[in-house]
């Protein structure tokens, strides 16, 4: 799918945006090894949160949709999964394939786990080895660095491991693995990144100690099933603070956003480069900070970002590197080589399809440096079948003059769907 996108000089409105994505796939996976029903409204019903779902139901959790946001899950216990059929597939989800391989490393059956194209690129390495050290039995593909993989369900036991990498899919893989172990685990984060397991983890009664950057869990103790609220993807709701973000009189509140302090660099990156944005109404809901986000355009400034942001905004710098080009003098993103190895390497692709459109964008190893403003002007881009390089090309065409084309861009429904329908409505 093809779509155009026009230039605009006018954006003002109210939205929401849909559930959190990490948040939807806790959800399922907690959910379904707890005991007693878990409810969870505003579930993210996109691709990657629906893989997720597929797995679990093929390891025989209790799933009912009751509707388009309400999901209902009788919890089997820690030890009532069964063995699948045939081999999970993941699609394009890099959350699901690392959390389930933590969940499946403990199991008292054996697995195999793969993934699309994108999915078979990305490394392994990072949760084998770590899993492997609590005695998991893991093999994979070329030297056990991708997937698909083969997990061969085994006891546990504790280890303590610091992240090499800022990765919330490795934390909650080794947290999740840490339920089954005996004397459980305990990681060490050396920078921050989403809370999102720990919060549920401690949500659902698990034994759970988080001392700064330090995170105990016990194994074998049941969770207890719960009625969870899913706050909106602050993810999602950035490129539309973003379209908002740069232009004088652009005015949009996006209502009911999680606000998770592991979630909120975007906002800090939005005040810093100059922009006119509150938080209203905050309040705490299934141990997760939500609140309505109001955003005036500005006149924006460059800024310099590096490695102890990073971990809160990993997500968003393709679309930061959009705002950007809007920003007055440089923008300097270092640390980040972590994008190389997402859906595609979002450091060379956002840098190639902003140079189509004009800007003056310069690629490192570890991030981009960017001199604005530009005057950009439509392209025909490609998404590379990348959901969040899809939305942060559509957020450049709108500073564009003329017409963008984005190739591809169906992708958007691996997070969010909705997404061109909310973005006509608010230019229209
Ligand atoms: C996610 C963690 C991040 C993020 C991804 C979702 C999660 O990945 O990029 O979109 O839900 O845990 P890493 O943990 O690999 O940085």
């Amino acid at each position: 799918m093809e779509i155009a996108v026009e230039g605009i000089n006018w954006l003002e409105g109210q939205i929401s945006v849909p559930g959190d994505k990490s948040i939807s796939h806790r959800a399922i996976i907690l959910g379904a090894i707890s005991q007693g029903e878990t409810k969870v409204h505003n579930f993210l019903m996109a691709q990657d949160c629906q893989s997720t779902l597929e797995c679990m139901l093929a390891l025989g959790a209790k799933i009912e949709i009751a509707n388009q946001s309400l999901i209902k899950i009788k919890g089997v216990g820690l030890n009532g999964l069964k063995k699948p059929h045939s081999t999970l597939d993941v699609g394009n989800s890099g959350t699901t394939i690392r959390l389930l391989t933590g969940l499946l490393s403990g199991q008292n059956f054996n697995t195999k786990i793969t993934g699309d194209d994108s999915i078979r690129k990305r490394p392994m390495k990072r949760i084998i080895q770590p899993l492997s050290l609590m005695g998991a039995k893991i093999s994979g593909e070329n030297n056990n660095r991708f997937a698909p993989l083969s997990i061969e369900g085994r006891n546990l036991n504790f280890i303590e491991y610091t992240l090499p990498v800022a990765s919330a899919q490795v934390k909650s893989a080794l947290l999740i693995a840490g339920l089954y172990a005996t004397g459980g685990v305990k990681v060490i984060e050396p920078q921050i990144c989403r809370d999102h397991t720990e919060r549920m983890l401690d949500l659902m009664q698990a034994d759970i100690q988080i001392l700064s950057s330090k995170i105990q869990v016990s194994g074998r103790k049941q969770l207890k099933g719960v009625e969870l609220f899913i706050p909106g993807d602050i993810s999602s709701a950035a490129y539309f603070l973003a379209a908002a973000s740069a232009r004088k009189g652009f005015n949009l509140l996006i209502k009911d956003v999680g606000v998770n302090p592991t979630r909120i660099g975007i906002i800090e990156v939005l005040k810093k480069m100059g922009a006119n944005i509150n938080i209203l109404d905050y309040l705490m809901m299934s141990n997760e900070p939500r609140a309505d986000i109001r955003i005036e355009g500005a006149d924006l400034v460059g800024i310099k970002i590096n490695r102890d942001m990073i971990g809160m905004l990993i997500d968003e710098l393709p679309l930061i590197a959009v705002l950007a080009t809007q920003a007055r003098g440089k923008t300097i993103i270092s640390d980040a080589q972590e994008l190389r190895i997402k859906e595609t390497d979002r450091i060379k692709a956002i840098v190639e399809e902003l140079k189509k459109m004009g800007a003056l964008i310069k690629e490192k190893e570890d991030g981009f440096e960017v001199v604005g403003p530009s005057k950009l002007r439509g392209a025909i881009c490609h998404s590379y079948h990348d959901h969040r390089m899809a939305m942060s090309l559509a957020i450049a065409a709108l500073y564009a003059s003329g017409k963008t084309i984005i190739k591809d861009a169906e992708c958007i429904n691996i997070s969010y769907p909705e997404f061109f329908n909310t973005l006509t409505k608010l230019i229209k």
